[in-house]
């Protein structure tokens, strides 16, 4: 150890029974040419002993210098997740901070992957936005590593890092509550087969917001969908279709807006009206929403977005400070696809 008790590179050399130089270029990401053992062996190391690189070197260059950090989402494609980087983008323009994006395609292997090769290529601090379990060993080697991360959406927080939560309780009441004024004929929830925990509460929410609107349970239909993509909207939405092909008039939530404009293109494909026999809700209020007229829950993605730059950036000044949890709220916007 230093004179700051901070773990050396000569510490390292002696746990993991390798020459400085040995350890100094694989650390480095010079160590390619050694046999992945060994390379593991020193990895592993200077994980345990907690060592950073060049602990004051590296301290300068985020004092001074343009820092980088990782963005993790589990569907690029999905715009709700362009909206939350452009917030992100926004805030860090102006904080001489880079971002590198991974979509990590709600793929546990992919997102472990994705962390690991940004660790080793030294990125400042994370954002994550994709499922992680709380005790997940990548998110205890960020600790360990003294690298900073802010949670938010569909990862459920560990208590240890920065996190940004949206009051699904709420959104799924304001559902709930619309559905029971506007509803004709069925109500029709399509919820995603693998859910995250924001989502879970929302959907539960919405079933016992039903409930205290006195829905009785013979009135709710439950389709499911493999993702949420248009796609899979599209798909679920033929089926609603086929199933409910003689009954004069629906109402439809979808968990997410992708989902309401795929089932959107089922129901032209039917020949139905929005919203005259079929009333449509979703739920984020991304770009496309207002242009589908479709009602939804507004969640203020742009604003979280800038809000988690906002505290990563502070943690990567001040390490010490207190924990810090921001609540959302959400609201209805109501449009033709429920009038
Ligand atoms: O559209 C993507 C959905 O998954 C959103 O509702 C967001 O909350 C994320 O969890």
């Amino acid at each position: 150890m230093n004179q700051n008790n901070k773990p050396t590179i000569k510490d390292v050399s002696r746990k993991a029974g390798f020459s400085i130089t040995t350890v100094s270029q694989i650390l480095n990401h010079k160590g390619q040419r050694f046999p992945p053992e060994t390379q593991r062996l020193v990895q592993a190391a200077a994980e345990e002993l907690g060592y950073v690189a060049n602990f004051s070197a590296r301290n300068t260059r985020l004092a001074t210098q343009q820092r980088t950090i990782g963005v993790l989402v589990p569907q690029i494609q999905n715009p709700f997740f362009g909206n939350l980087f452009r917030g992100i983008q926004d805030y860090i323009y102006n904080e001489a901070i880079d971002a590198i994006l991974v979509s990590t395609d709600s793929d546990q292997r992919k997102a472990h992957r994705y962390l690991e090769h940004l660790i080793q290529r030294s990125v400042d601090g994370f954002i994550i936005a994709t499922q992680l379990d709380s005790q997940d060993p990548l998110l205890q080697k960020l600790q360990r590593m003294h690298i900073p991360y802010v949670l938010l959406d569909q990862n459920e927080g560990d208590e240890v890092g920065d996190q940004i939560i949206v009051n699904e309780q709420q959104g799924g009441h304001l559902v709930a509550e619309h559905l029971a004024a506007v509803k004709q004929g069925p109500i029709i929830l399509v919820v995603p087969q693998q859910q995250s925990s924001n989502i879970q509460t929302r959907i539960a929410a919405v079933r016992a917001g039903l409930a205290q609107h006195q829905i009785p349970a013979a009135a709710i239909y439950d389709y499911q969908v493999a993702d949420l993509t248009k796609l899979a909207g599209t798909a679920v939405g033929k089926q609603i279709m086929a199933d409910f092909a003689g009954v004069s008039a629906l109402t439809i939530w979808a968990v997410d807006d992708e989902v309401a404009i795929g089932i959107t293109k089922a129901i032209q494909q039917a020949h139905k009206q929005i919203p005259a026999t079929v009333k449509l809700m979703g739920y984020d209020d991304t770009d496309y929403a207002e242009y589908l007229n479709l009602t939804t829950i507004h969640q203020p993605i742009t604003t979280m977005g800038h809000k988690a730059a906002e505290l990563l950036k502070e943690r990567l000044e001040d390490p010490t400070r207190l924990r810090q949890v921001i609540i959302n709220d959400v609201k209805l916007i109501q449009r033709g696809s429920t009038k």
